[in-house]
């Protein structure tokens, strides 16, 4: 697809050169012979390779691109970048129908098992793997996650013959839309936050042991914690982290510009605003990016506030 900014630029660009074939050939000025006749196969050249030249980079524009950042237990790092139809052409790639909340309804797609995408990298399959959207939304699967649920990539889907994930008035999925088949119900004891799981927008993912990746959210103050804390961070990690980032650390979602330090003074001094915030964040900002969590009981959000309490604590 032709972003409306490229199609301006180029309107722009062959009007520009329409122009000069036309004053070339109605200018007071006349070439006779050769000259004339070569300096229009040289204008019509040029604009011939600009068309070519633009559909090959139209066409790499439509096929998404992902980047992936590998972090081992041994220290060894690499990152590579891969292409969609790079996915697209491996062998555990499998037609399926997927549910798509945003259109409500069964679609058919090509789909990569995380599991395969893990086979695939050659790494052992106990990592874990962070995704990461291009609007700063973050989503967390470790190794009994994607034992149980099976999440996949989904890469195409049929009815979409130019490779975007999208479908109707819905929002764009693309480069990569992860989700699983099962549908479980907010705050079920299956899965307490389901939204998590199922991020669109895929365009960079992180993997390696989980301790390493996660690293911060264990170590320091919050190497040996209490229950109450322990499970304040599951919650904090499978939800609040999709768009709260950590500290200063570049993990996490930024869809927010609240880090976890500043949700941490707030939970500290503002208590009831905390939890006010996090049952109805629409009746500090109408239209916050924020969900409501009507899912929640009291005690578990504070659990959620214990946990960023402690994370600012000093542990010396
Ligand atoms: C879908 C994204 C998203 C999720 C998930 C989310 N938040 Fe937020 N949160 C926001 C946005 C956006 C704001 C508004 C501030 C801003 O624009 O950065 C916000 C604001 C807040 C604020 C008010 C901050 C302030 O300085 O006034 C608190 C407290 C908060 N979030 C806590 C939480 C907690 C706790 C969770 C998990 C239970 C959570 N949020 C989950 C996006 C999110």
């Amino acid at each position: 697809m032709i972003s409306f900014h490229q199609f301006l630029a180029e309107s722009v660009f062959f009007s520009i050169l329409v122009r000069l074939l036309l004053t070339e050939r109605m200018g007071k000025k006349t070439y006779n012979g050769y000259g004339a006749l070569a300096k229009r196969a040289i204008a019509a050249g040029l604009i011939w390779s600009l068309v070519i030249f633009d559909l090959a980079a139209n066409n790499a524009a439509a096929s998404g691109q992902l980047s992936v950042e590998i972090k081992m237990k041994d220290g060894a790092e690499r990152t590579l970048q891969l292409e969609t139809h790079e996915l697209l052409a491996l062998d555990s790639v499998a037609l399926t129908q997927v549910y798509v909340p945003y259109v409500d309804r069964m679609v058919e797609a090509q789909v990569l098992p995380l599991s395969a995408f893990i086979d695939f990298l050659e790494l052992p399959n106990d990592v874990s793997l962070l995704a990461n959207s291009y609007d700063g939304y973050f989503s967390v699967y470790r190794p009994e996650f994607i034992d149980s649920f099976e999440p996949y990539f989904v890469l195409a889907f049929t009815e979409r013959s130019d490779g975007q994930l999208q479908l109707g008035d819905s929002p764009d999925l693309g480069p990569h839309y992860i989700t699983f088949e099962r549908q479980p119900e907010k705050g079920s004891d299956v899965l307490f936050d389901p939204d998590n799981k199922r991020p669109f927008g895929v365009n960079h993912i992180q993997i390696g042991a989980y301790e390493d990746l996660m690293g911060p959210l264990y170590s320091g103050a919050l190497d040996d914690v209490t229950d109450v804390v322990a499970s304040g961070r599951e919650f904090y990690i499978n939800n609040c982290m999709s768009c709260h980032a950590w500290e200063d650390k570049e993990l996490g979602g930024v869809l927010s510009n609240r880090n976890s330090t500043i949700l941490a003074v707030h939970a500290r001094y503002n208590a009831d605003y905390f939890k006010d915030y996090v049952y109805e964040p629409t009746r500090f900002i109408p239209d916050v990016l924020m969900p409501a969590h009507p899912h929640y009981t009291d005690a578990e959000i504070d659990a959620i506030a214990a946990f960023l309490m402690k994370s600012t604590e000093d542990d010396s």
